[in-house]
């Protein structure tokens, strides 16, 4: 479990340059969740997650980790491995000669033995699609897809119980971007590892998600079930976020097929639910 009691957190603090990022945040995540982290460009999503593995260390308030105040801790280390954080941009991060070696940083300090360190690189490496040719290759040889998509192997293969995801796939196109998050989901249902996804995509916060988390102004602004935060789409929109697209093609529909039900936030919900309305009430 991961809780955030009464955090706050200031960049530059006692400079001209002091920011408030983070005000009074209070959060808990149960092992096992997927949770969607959205808002408005600044409003403190990295920022928030950052602190999720001592990377930031609250200004005021306790970041704790299975019961544990990690501020309290010597070292870091075990928080590291525990939770995974895939970083905003994180091709910047890849520095090693081959794309492998890249991948096994992590688990090579975890003390794995080569066999295991070995099992994880490969086995994270399909997960993000990479090929064993690849695997040779300089990252700097490579594309920026596939950067991102080393970068992402990189923490998957230390197996964080946590795994935090900050715009993992900005940049990819469409079917890259599918992959890679079909495969988290996956691996989320088949490990139960937790999985915290930050997103501009209210489509991919509503197909993949549980339990939607918004950020305004550095403050938590809502708190819920997917239906029950894209259910509040006029206050959405004052924070410069919107619900997904097909939620507001159905619910203009709605004024042609009046039997189409509220609340439809994924294109295979629309299709099953407009086909369905069809056939009971056709279009008025
Ligand atoms: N190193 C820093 N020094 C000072 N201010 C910062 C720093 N990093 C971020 N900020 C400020 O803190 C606030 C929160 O930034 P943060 O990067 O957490 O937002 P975000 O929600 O991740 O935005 P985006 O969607 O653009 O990634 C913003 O006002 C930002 O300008
Ligand atoms: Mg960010």
């Amino acid at each position: 479990m991961l809780k955030l009691e009464d955090v706050s957190y200031v960049y530059q603090k006692g400079s001209p340059f002091e920011k408030e990022a983070l005000k009074n945040v209070n959060i808990t995540i149960e092992d096992g969740e997927f949770i969607g982290l959205i808002g408005h460009t600044g409003s403190g999503k990295s920022t928030l997650i950052r602190l999720f593995n001592g990377l930031l260390k609250p200004t005021s308030g306790r970041v704790l980790i299975d019961g544990v105040d990690i501020g309290t801790l010597k070292s870091l280390r075990d928080i590291r491995f525990k939770v995974g954080l895939v970083m905003q941009y994180p091709e910047y991060q890849l520095f090693e000669e081959t794309v492998y070696k890249d991948i096994s940083f992590g688990p090579r300090n975890m003390g794995l033995s080569a066999d295991e360190v070995d099992r994880r690189v490969r086995f994270a490496a399909s997960m993000v699609g990479l090929s064993d040719e690849a695997l040779e290759k300089s990252p700097f040889e490579m594309s920026g897809g596939q950067k991102r998509r080393a970068a992402i192997a990189g923490i998957l293969a230390m197996e964080p119980k946590i795994l935090v995801l900050d715009e993992p796939t900005a940049g990819l196109d469409p079917s890259g971007r599918d992959e890679i998050l079909f495969k988290i989901k996956d691996m989320h249902a088949r490990t139960g590892a937790t999985v915290v996804l930050v997103t501009h995509s209210m489509e991919d916060v509503a197909r993949l998600a549980e339990r939607i988390v918004v950020m305004n102004k550095g403050a938590l602004a809502m708190d819920g079930s997917v239906r029950e935060v894209f259910s509040r789409g006029a206050e959405l929109e004052k924070m410069g976020l919107a619900v997904p697209q097909v939620t507001k093609i159905t619910d203009n529909l709605r004024e042609k097929i009046p039997s189409l039900k509220q609340g439809i936030f994924t294109i295979r919900e629309a299709e099953r639910e407009i086909v369905s309305a069809l056939k009971e009430g056709g279009v008025s």
